[in-house]
């Protein structure tokens, strides 16, 4: 298959190009390598991708460019990862969201209309949940209370695909993503901001004292997740799962395992809760594990081991 990826210099979107390549298929990568992050880690990224990988430097919201790019490749399906990620910068940069996340996905709602391909599966995220209560957060919950305008152009998100997948016909499917870590993983997020802090004897805030939960999801699992839902694209024309470890760890047990994993404690300075941000996160794999066959299996310990591994080698350009 000839599949376009999006985000394809970005954490995820490496790995499931790295992943797409390695079983035969044809990717071509889109990214505009903003500098939201380090732009060294994500072309160190591009690098570890062979060289018959085909990168195009593109921004998804314009919209010349990518509907060339479209008419002329003729992709059989697009992982569309791209995005502005981030609860916290949410806030300060509300823009950058709604460039990318609302218009840039419009754009790529707008390509496969007119250039029709088998699949479109995209990032959603577990902060679609917001404050809910009720765990584990399945599908069918109601997600109308985000918490911060990220989480909002994400459920913006799935209303447009299944507004289009009713309207055109587009197969479509959105992935709830729930706090991915592992090697290549995002420097602003807790587990590669609190390894650096450590190995560096800087202190790591702990936000609302330590009183949170997450779901982290090891970056293999998610691979996996994206790979199998890409190859069975919903004969209801849109659908949406959680992909997440459905095992929610205490964010002050998180912080135990990293430092043993690293084998440094953390100096810990205990912050209020952050404008944003949510209590917990835990998904219900339950719809994943029937109609994917698989569910996310790899333990924090030893998803943190490989995530250390990767950060104390020579691969990590930001060491
Ligand atoms: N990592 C997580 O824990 C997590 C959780 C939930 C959802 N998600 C979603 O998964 C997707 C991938 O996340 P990630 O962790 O790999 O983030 P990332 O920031 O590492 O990757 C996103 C990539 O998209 C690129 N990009 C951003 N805006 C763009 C635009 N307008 N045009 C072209 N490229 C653009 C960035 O340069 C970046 O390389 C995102 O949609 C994110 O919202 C991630």
């Amino acid at each position: 298959m000839k599949i376009l990826v999006t985000g394809a210099a970005g954490f995820i979107g490496y790995h499931v190009s790295k992943a797409l390549i390695a079983r035969g298929d044809e990717v071509v990568g889109v990214d505009n390598m903003n500098d939201y992050y380090d732009v060294r880690l994500k072309q160190a990224r591009l690098k570890e991708l062979p060289a018959y990988f085909s990168f195009v430097r593109m921004d998804v919201a314009d919209r010349e460019a990518l509907p060339a790019l479209f008419a002329k490749e003729r992709f059989d399906a697009v992982v569309h990862l791209a995005a502005q990620a981030g609860v916290r910068y949410s806030l300060e940069n509300p823009e950058a969201y709604i460039d990318s996340n609302l218009v840039g996905f419009a754009n790529v709602l707008e390509c496969c209309r007119h250039n029709p391909v088998r699949h479109l599966v995209y990032a959603s995220s577990s902060s679609v949940y917001g404050g809910n209560t009720k765990v584990p957060f399945e599908e069918t919950d109601n997600v109308d209370n985000p918490k911060s305008l990220y989480a909002a152009t994400k459920k913006a998100n799935e209303l447009m695909a299944s507004c289009y997948s009713s309207l055109y016909g587009i197969k479509a499917t959105g992935l709830r993503f729930f706090t991915v870590y592992g090697p290549w993983g995002r420097p602003d997020m807790a587990p590669m901001l609190f390894t650096d802090a450590i190995l560096a004897g800087r202190p790591i805030k702990v936000f609302n004292n330590g009183n949170m939960r997450r779901d982290f999801t090891y970056i293999d699992d998610i691979v996996e997740g994206v790979v199998r839902v890409l190859d069975k694209a919903p004969v209801a024309g849109h659908e949406v799962y959680n992909i997440g470890c459905s095992n929610p760890v205490m964010l002050m047990d998180f912080i135990s395992e990293l430092e043993r994993a690293l084998g440094r404690e953390a100096v810990k300075e205990y912050m209020p809760m952050q404008a944003g941000d949510v209590l917990q996160t835990y998904a219900s794999t339950a719809k994943l594990e029937r109609d994917m066959g698989y569910r996310p299996k790899v333990q924090l310990a030893d998803g943190l081991r490989q995530m250390v591994e990767w950060y104390l080698s020579d691969k990590n350009p930001l060491k």
